[in-house]
């Protein structure tokens, strides 16, 4: 299929169809931007981590898992930056009260006119409040000249942002009139026990990485790892996105995949230690059937770059609706772990058992969103042709072709007539001893050239058909997803030549 002529609504129509992901709280007419996964979606997903689980930490005697709380000591999101840092800006329509994401819209020069222009307008307003602070109980001892000079610098810093801001058409009502620029903060907010006041204040996770900053000596001390290691985890994270939207790709709630790589920057080049991980995470793609034409790593400029990050490169796709953000890789130094020390007063080092040094280590992350991969994945896999199942007729066939080890279903098994009983109990036979060693679907409704119709659309890469010639000399038919072609194989030999074909 021409890549180009793929469309979101096609995939979305071909997920909610199958059952791969639905409209969250649907019969309540939905919840903005929340998705479920429904039963193939689900066990799709399933497959990808643990696929991802087996490639980083199963494999591997460098890496150690971990499954942390979601809601965590809020002290960790300050430590880590999160509550003074983890900001979008946000503007609003004047005209219908749109808001959005200026970072979004704006083109390069602006968006820098933008970011320096509010970066310096805070830090006037800042020292405006700090001299005004300063003379509190003496009014005739604040600096005017200085105050009012800075107040001046502020209205044109202003007026400089709303020119960078009116260079954006709303995306709901096409007006270019915008109110001044808000700080939002992204992580949601909820309350420990019943009396909702600001003791009691704690947020749900906006990244796992944190609990594995936080846990690192204990989990260093009872692995019993040498540097370099490496911790991942697979869990829920929560952002109260301004702009959710494009299906699955930017969510509220999502799953990461993540690992923070820990090792001894002495010893280790950084840079090095990253271009491995690079590596790493491009073969993993490769493994899940990403179209790696369509990935490109991205060096991202430090204005972009999060607060912790020295280098960052965004593994970035194209998605119908645009190049955007995949995945990721960063460089977060020894940043979070000496945040860690000074904010909680614990000893957050790693000590050479030989030398005794202690050392605190340097992180690279490779970060990985599971419905952001799932996306790829599908868009990826998706497929459209066109067949002649007889000669002279034409038909349209739609075609998931997953790689094989995340496949949901793996194996399709038919009788070839609902209605002949003795097919269908060999077909049940053959499909209870198969689905012991992998997912097996059962499938005798219709006609077998519908049936294939619906696995292609699952994607499931073999169907296997018992027929009359099965009853008589114990062979059946294999059809391979992808190139349709039909082999004969006899009984005794289906589990091995499934198992072969599967790897
Ligand atoms: N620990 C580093 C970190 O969280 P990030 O780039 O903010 O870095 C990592 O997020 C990955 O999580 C992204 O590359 C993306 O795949 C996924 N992700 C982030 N925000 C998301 C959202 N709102 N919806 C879906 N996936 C998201």
């Amino acid at each position: 299929m021409d890549k180009a002529k793929m469309t979101m609504e096609k995939v979305v129509s071909l997920a909610k169809r199958r059952g791969f992901v639905f409209p969250g709280s649907d019969i309540y007419g939905g919840l903005a931007n929340s998705w479920d996964y429904g039963p193939y979606g689900a066990q799709l997903k399933k497959n990808i981590k643990d696929h991802w689980w087996k490639t980083f930490v199963e494999s591997r005697d460098d890496m150690v898992g971990l499954d942390a709380a979601i809601i965590m000591n809020p002290k960790v999101w300050e430590a880590s930056g999160h509550i003074s840092g983890f900001n979008d800006f946000l503007v609003e329509c004047k005209e219908c009260h749109e808001r959005v994401r200026p970072d979004q819209h704006l083109d390069a020069v602006n968006q820098n006119s933008f970011m320096l222009s509010f970066s310096e307008m805070t830090f006037k307003r800042m020292e405006v409040e700090k001299l005004k602070r300063e003379a509190t109980g003496d009014p005739s001892s604040v600096n005017e000249a200085t105050v009012s000079r800075y107040e001046k610098d502020i209205q044109l810093l202003g007026a400089k942002i709303l020119g960078a801001l009116r260079t954006i058409r709303c995306p709901h009502c096409g007006k270019q009139e915008w109110s001044h620029p808000t700080l939002f903060n992204l992580m949601f907010k909820t309350f420990i026990g019943p009396a909702e006041d600001t003791a009691n204040i704690a947020y749900l996770r906006p990244e796992t990485a944190q609990a594995m900053f936080v846990d690192f000596p204990l989990i260093a001390g009872v692995s019993r790892k040498r540097l370099p290691f490496g911790v991942a985890q697979i869990g829920k994270a929560f952002r109260n996105e301004i702009t959710p939207g494009n299906f699955i790709f930017r969510t509220r709630e999502f799953e990461q995949m993540e690992i923070e790589y820990f090792f001894d920057s002495k010893k280790s080049e950084w840079n090095d230690v990253f271009g491995y991980w690079q590596g790493e995470m491009e073969s993993w793609m490769r493994s899940v059937g990403m179209d790696m034409d369509r990935v490109h790593p991205t060096e991202i400029p430090e204005t972009d770059r999060a607060h912790y990050s020295t280098r960052t490169v965004d593994f970035e796709f194209d998605y119908p609706f645009g190049r955007k953000e995949l995945f990721g890789l960063a460089c977060r130094t020894d940043y979070d772990l000496s945040r860690h020390e000074k904010f909680s007063g614990r000893d957050m080092t790693w000590q050479d058992p030989e030398t005794k040094e202690k050392i605190t280590p340097f992180v690279v992350e490779p970060t990985f969103g599971v419905d952001r991969g799932l996306l790829a994945i599908l868009l990826s896999a998706y497929d459209e042709e066109v067949i002649s199942s007889e000669p002279g007729k034409e038909e349209a066939r739609t075609v998931l072709r997953f790689a094989k080890a995340i496949a949901p279903v793996k194996v399709a098994v038919f009788p070839l007539l609902k209605n002949k009983p003795e097919l269908v109990a060999k077909a049940r036979e053959v499909f209870d001893i198969l689905k012991k060693d992998v997912v097996c679907e059962f499938d005798d409704n219709g006609n077998v050239g519908k049936r294939y119709r619906r696995q292609d659309e699952i994607g499931t890469p073999y169907c296997v058909t018992i027929d009359f010639q099965t009853l008589d000399d114990g062979t059946v038919t294999v059809r391979d997803r992808d190139t349709m072609k039909q082999t004969r194989v006899s009984l005794a030999d289906l589990g091995e030549y499934l198992w072969e074909h599967l790897q």
